[in-house]
């Protein structure tokens, strides 16, 4: 039985305050349904990272980044290791998102290299694949996610795959408002558990979360859970206001 995770991209939003004070907030509320058994993230900006741990330290509530590199350490100006967000007590981080992809360039080459430093350090990523507008216009959908899934995850063993969680990310559901109906996720999600049986083998892909994530709010997120293969949500705008990123957390119980 795969138990429910619901993470929050905060994406390049809130200031310490806010940071911090919505941290608390969800940090109170998530006890409850920690106790069903739903794993909680919060991914806030990198400068708030260390807060936002503090924040939300003796609770359920895990923290993630939204973004790592490869390398250990040196000369990479701007950059941030996998040690350093341990340090700050990071457990996750998202690996690929679409934004990262499509508005600063990553490649999958690139998304891989994080993935596997990211799973070689003891950091847990969240590997986000999906398909563009266009790209599921041209019923390009499946060799996509395909692609982002077999090049993110080369090269990792079968045995680190526990570490790993999967986020389909449709491209035009992210912030459009625009949800991908729940059969339609269910039927890439599971199109994701099979290449991902193929790939690996059946029992590994059993029991790897597959998050859906795309204009997930309070009130479609109970019906997307409702799916065999949706394992969680990844939660942008409305992981921005305590009481719906609650709500969310309770309709993944
Ligand atoms: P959204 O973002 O919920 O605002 O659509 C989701 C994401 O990008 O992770």
């Amino acid at each position: 039985m795969r138990k429910p995770f619901v993470a929050g991209n905060w994406k390049m939003n809130t200031v310490a305050q806010s940071a911090v004070a919505l941290a608390k907030a969800v940090a109170a509320e998530a006890a409850a349904p920690a106790e069903h058994g739903v794993d909680v993230a919060v991914c806030p900006p990198f400068v708030y990272l260390q807060a936002v741990a503090a924040a939300v330290d003796g609770s359920a509530v895990a923290v993630g980044a939204q973004d790592v590199y490869f390398e250990q350490q040196g000369a990479f100006t701007g950059e941030v290791s996998v040690s350093m967000l341990k340090d700050v007590g990071c457990t996750y981080v998202l690996c690929g998102h679409s934004e990262r992809r499509h508005v600063i360039g990553e490649a999958d080459e690139l998304v891989n290299k994080k993935v596997a430093a990211a799973v070689a350090g003891g950091l847990k990523p969240i590997l986000c694949v999906g398909e563009l507008k266009s790209e599921r216009q041209d019923s390009q959908t499946e060799q996509v996610v395909s692609r982002h899934l077999k090049k993110g995850l080369a090269g990792l063993a079968t045995e680190q795959l526990a570490s790993v969680t999967i986020a389909y990310e449709p491209v035009w559901a992210i912030g459009t408002g625009l949800t991908a109906t729940p059969q339609q996720a269910q039927q890439v999600h599971a199109f994701i558990r099979n290449l991902l049986a193929d790939l690996y083998d059946a029992a590994t892909a059993e029991r790897m979360r597959i998050l859906y994530g795309g204009s997930v709010k309070p009130d479609n997120a109970a019906e997307l859970m409702a799916e065999p293969d949706l394992d969680g949500l990844l939660v942008g705008g409305a992981s921005l206001k305590a009481d719906s990123f609650v709500q969310i957390i309770r309709a993944a119980i």
